[in-house]
C-alpha cells in the first residue's frame, strides 16, 4: 500500500485536523448556537484511538497534526496526548487550535509536550464585545494566556479573528496593533455557514480587511504559507508580524487543499463544507489489531473527497453540522 496518501484530484495530504473534543467554555456566534447538546462520552474517539488514527496517518505522509476541537484544551488528557503524538517518528509538527481560555494553566505544559504552534482565537479586543461575541469569555484571561504562550517559549503564534460586520469590524485595526506590538501573526477569516447558529450570516470579505488594514500600513504581497488555507500578506515596517487571510468565499483556495478532519465521532471528515465521511471508529473497533483494513478504506474514502466547497455567502445554511462537531 502506498505509503503517501492522494486523493481523487491528485492533491496530496499531509495535514491532518483532529479534533479531540466537541465542547467548549466558550460559545462563540459564528460557531455555535446559544443551546448546544454534546456527545455522550460512549460516541467519541478514546484517547487510545486518537493515537491510533495519529500513527496511521503519519506512517502514510501527514506531516502536521492540528489538535482541535471544540476547545481541545477542555479534554481531559490532552497534555498526555500530545506527548504521545509528538513522539510518533515521521511527524514535522504538532500544533494546537484554541480559544486560549486556558493558557495560563496549559502553554508550559504544551510546549513540553512537544507542541511547535499555537493559534489562538481572538475576536475583539472590547471586554464587553468580546463577551458579546463569544457568549460567555472573559477577554482579561485569554490576553494573559497569550502572555503565557509568549513566556513558555512558543514562536510564531497566530491570532485569528473572524470578522463580522456590526460586531468586531470596527476592530481590525485596533487588532492589528495588538497583534504587531505583541509579535504575532494575524489571521483574518471570512465566517463560514457551518450550523444553525442563531443569526443571520453575510460576508465581510477579506479585500475589505485588507483595506482597512491598508489606512494605518504598508503592505507588500508575499508567497509565503503555513501549509494551511491562508494567504499571507507583510508589513512593511513591521517585519515580525504575518497578516493572514482565509477567504473561502472571495478566494477559494481548494484546489491547493492538503488537508482532511477527523472528527471526535471518529468520522473522517473529507472537506469542512461538504458530508463525505468514512466511519474511522466503526473501522478502529473492527479491526482493533491490524491498520491494513482501515488504511485500505482511507485511500478509498480520498477517492471521494470532493473537490470543493460550495459555501454561499449569502447566509443560506447547507451544512447543518456546526463547527465545534467538525474539527475546525
Ligand atoms: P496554520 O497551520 O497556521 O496555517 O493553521 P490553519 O489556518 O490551517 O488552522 P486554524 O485552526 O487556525 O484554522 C483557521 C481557519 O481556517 C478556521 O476557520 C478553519 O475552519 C479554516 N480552515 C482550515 N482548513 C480549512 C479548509 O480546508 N476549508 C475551509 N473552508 N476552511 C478551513
Ligand atoms: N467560520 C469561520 N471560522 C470559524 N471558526 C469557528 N467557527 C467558524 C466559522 N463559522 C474559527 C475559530 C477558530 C478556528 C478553529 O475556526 O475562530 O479560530
Ligand atoms: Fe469554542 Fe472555538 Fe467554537 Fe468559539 S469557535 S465556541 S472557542 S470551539
Amino acid at each position: 500500500m502506498s505509503a503517501e496518501l492522494i486523493d481523487g484530484f491528485g492533491r496530496k495530504i499531509d495535514y491532518v485536523r483532529l479534533s479531540v473534543t466537541d465542547r467548549c467554555d466558550f460559545r462563540c456566534i459564528y460557531c455555535m448556537a446559544e443551546d448546544m447538546t454534546f456527545l455522550p462520552r460512549q460516541r467519541i474517539l478514546t484517547l487510545e484511538e486518537i493515537e491510533r488514527c495519529a500513527e496511521i496517518f503519519i506512517a502514510n505522509g501527514v506531516r502536521k497534526i492540528r489538535l482541535t476541537g471544540g476547545e481541545p484544551l477542555t479534554r481531559k488528557g490532552i497534555v498526555g496526548l500530545c506527548e504521545r503524538i509528538s513522539a510518533i517518528p515521521g511527524l514535522d509538527e504538532l500544533v494546537m487550535t484554541t480559544n486560549g481560555s486556558q493558557l495560563t494553566k496549559y502553554a508550559q505544559p504544551l510546549a513540553d509536550a512537544g507542541v511547535k504552534r499555537l493559534n489562538i482565537s481572538l475576536d475583539s479586543l472590547c471586554p464587553d464585545k468580546f463577551k458579546t461575541m463569544t457568549r460567555v469569555g472573559d477577554l482579561q484571561q485569554v490576553l494573559a494566556g497569550i502572555q503565557a504562550a509568549r513566556q513558555a517559549g512558543f514562536k510564531n503564534l497566530k491570532i485569528n479573528s473572524v470578522i463580522i460586520q456590526g460586531h468586531n469590524d470596527d476592530e481590525i485595526l485596533a487588532l492589528t496593533d495588538y497583534a504587531i506590538s505583541n509579535q504575532l501573526d494575524i489571521t483574518f477569516i471570512e465566517e463560514m455557514p457551518l450550523g444553525h447558529v442563531g443569526r443571520e450570516r453575510s460576508l465581510f470579505s477579506s479585500d475589505q480587511v485588507r483595506d482597512s488594514i491598508a489606512e494605518r500600513y504598508a503592505l507588500l504581497d508575499s508567497t509565503e504559507s503555513s501549509g494551511g488555507p491562508a494567504r499571507y500578506m507583510r508589513l512593511k515596517d513591521y517585519p515580525t508580524t504575518r497578516i493572514g487571510f482565509i477567504s473561502p468565499h472571495s478566494h477559494n483556495f481548494c484546489s491547493t487543499c492538503n488537508r482532511v478532519r477527523i472528527t471526535v465521532e471518529g468520522k473522517l471528515l473529507l472537506c469542512l463544507g461538504n458530508e463525505h465521511s468514512l466511519d474511522l471508529l466503526a473501522l478502529l473497533r473492527r479491526y482493533p489489531l491490524s491498520n491494513e483494513p482501515v488504511l485500505a478504506s482511507i485511500h478509498k474514502a480520498l477517492n471521494n473527497k470532493p473537490e470543493k466547497h460550495h459555501f454561499s455567502s449569502d447566509g443560506d445554511v447547507q451544512i447543518v453540522r456546526f463547527m465545534n462537531a467538525s474539527g475546525g
